[in-house]
């Protein structure tokens, strides 16, 4: 048998007090694509960040890439040398750069010489051609679409393997949560690409039904151990669930439907480029979906609703007031008892450099004035008592949100807004990169809030959750609402079945 990509023997990471990683033992055969996977927590980028040498384990371990044993700690760098390429959570790319300069950053950085931009162009238009990707190389990359950026950062690191003599390893962290449905799929096509050239690629992902498309085999973590490793091709679905979370669970029934409640909300008269909504309403204890293919238009109501994104007419009904969109803003949104749960792109939810206890205290920081300025001692206790109800881990208020894994970041700032008790919780895409436990008890959160009457516009691209979760859905095309599914009608297969049907012309 040939030497395996990388050889994993009782590595353990522990960080202050806590250990993330408890002696994890793997291997990742020579040409396959190999699925990492686990909770919210369970020490995944820990382990990738290893890897990378950016952190040292604990004493005891080995690692072997292509036979070579990595040295602990490792020059920064480094793992160039053991045909190592990394994409970390988050695509790691300098939004204010250009596409090559992001694409050539490696090489520029490398080669300390003046830097010839002809070159540099030729060679990343070589690195397009061979993906069959084009993308403009003078765009600011911050500007580019989340596939488009998840492209680059793949691209970019697939051409460091390049460097290498013999075969490489690629790590991708997470790449595809941010991504439509194409997205993914133009994703898969370059990791293939990937290993059609020899090389080998772990996948992390919590998508199970993405881990089993793309994988040959997936080694599931839980509590910091390896709890197995499975074939992928004759695992099932629960397969995956029970390595992941230990038990199997019950897959959820669509809620009930439920006879609607009063009209909550309501927005009327929007249209802008791309954007064409006569009326749009959500009622009480109503949970309204919104999805669509990418460019649809739909991920954007949410933020017109809150004032978050700048809209030119149209207004908004709600509590017997009419708003004019364009002069809403997230203060006022507040100030109505609206809530807003950014999807967890890098930076857009949450201050990553503050404790976990100021972001949670964000909103309530009035509360804890007392004469002496800020109670932090009070703020403290109560950041423990919501760590512990959202299960948040570790439940440590003085760690910085940064620190704590992209999960667990989430559940913090889906505390923060729902200690507010809104009256209209508007979310989107409320549990990216979420695990399948956490989902659950995100869920939960949820309905409880519909459940005491508030109105829930959830805009997400995984039909399955808003098969499990919604009362009602709308699907957009071409920026109008194309379609309405209610109660029983709404299931997976019906919700992609509207997307799809309805225009194929949306993929910019
Ligand atoms: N720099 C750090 N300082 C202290 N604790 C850390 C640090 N980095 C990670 N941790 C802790 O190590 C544990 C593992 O985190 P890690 O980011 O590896 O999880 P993960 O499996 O990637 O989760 P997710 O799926 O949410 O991304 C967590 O409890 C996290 O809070
Ligand atoms: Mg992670």
């Amino acid at each position: 048998m040939s030497v395996p990509a990388l050889r994993v023997s009782g590595i353990a990471k522990t960080f202050g007090g806590a250990r993330a990683l408890k002696g994890i033992s793997f291997e990742v055969a020579a040409g396959e694509v190999h699925g990492l996977l686990g909770q919210n927590g369970c020490g995944k980028s820990t382990f990738v960040k290893v890897l990378a040498g950016f952190h040292a384990p604990d004493p005891g371990g080995t690692i072997e890439v292509f036979g070579k044993p990595l040295p602990f700690p490792m020059p920064p760098g480094a793992f160039r040398d053991y045909r190592m390429a990394f994409v970390h959570q988050h695509l790691g790319l300098v939004p204010t750069l250009t596409v090559l300069e992001n694409l050539r950053v490696a090489s520029i950085t490398a080669r300390r010489a003046r830097v010839n931009w002809r070159e540099e162009r030729a060679a990343a238009r070589a690195t397009f051609a061979r993906f069959g990707v084009s993308l403009d190389l003078n765009a600011r990359t911050g500007s580019l679409s989340q596939t488009d950026q998840a492209l680059l950062a793949i691209m970019r690191a697939a051409e460091d393997l390049r460097g290498a003599d013999g075969p490489g390893l690629l790590i991708l962290d997470e790449p595809t949560p941010f991504l439509p449905k194409e997205g993914v799929d133009r994703l898969f096509a370059l990791v293939r690409q990937v290993v059609g050239h020899g090389d080998s690629v772990i996948f992390i992902s919590h998508d199970i039904d993405e881990v089993r498309e793309i994988t040959d085999r997936a080694t599931i973590l839980r509590d910091g151990l390896v709890s197995g490793t499975l074939t992928t091709k004759g695992s099932s679905h629960d397969d995956f669930v029970e390595g992941i979370i230990g038990r199997r669970i019950a897959r959820s029934v669509t809620a009930p439907a439920v006879t609607r409640g009063r009209t909550l909300a309501r927005v009327t008269g929007v249209a802008e480029p791309g954007l064409d909504i006569p009326a749009l309403e959500v009622a009480e204890g109503e949970i309204l979906g919104l999805t669509g293919l990418l460019g649809s238009g739909y991920e954007r109501v949410p933020y017109l609703m809150f004032g978050a994104r700048e809209a030119t007419v149209g207004d908004l009904h709600m509590g017997g007031k009419t708003t004019p969109l364009r002069s809403m803003t997230p203060k006022a949104a507040i100030a109505q008892k609206m809530a807003l749960l950014p999807s967890d792109r890098p930076g857009a939810s949450g201050v990553p450099g503050l404790k976990v206890r100021d972001n949670m205290l964000l909103l309530e920081l009035d509360d804890f004035m007392g004469r002496f300025g800020l109670n932090l001692r009070a703020m403290g206790r109560r950041a423990s008592a919501l760590s512990a109800e959202y299960e948040v881990r570790p439940a440590n208020p003085d760690m910085r949100l940064g620190q704590l894994s992209g999960g667990n970041a989430q559940k913090v700032l889906l505390a923060k807004w729902m200690i507010r008790n809104p009256d209209l919780l508007l979310l989107d895409e409320p549990t990216q990169g979420v695990d399948v436990g956490t989902r659950q008890q995100i869920y939960r959160v949820i309905r409880d809030a519909a459940a005491r009457g508030a109105g829930v516009i959830c805009a997400s691209s995984d039909a399955e959750q808003l098969a499990d979760l919604c009362t009602r859905v709308l699907i957009f095309s071409r920026g109008r609402i194309a379609v309405e599914l209610t109660g029983q009608d709404i299931t997976k297969d019906s919700i992609a079945e509207a997307c799809y049907g309805h225009s194929t012309l949306d993929v910019a």
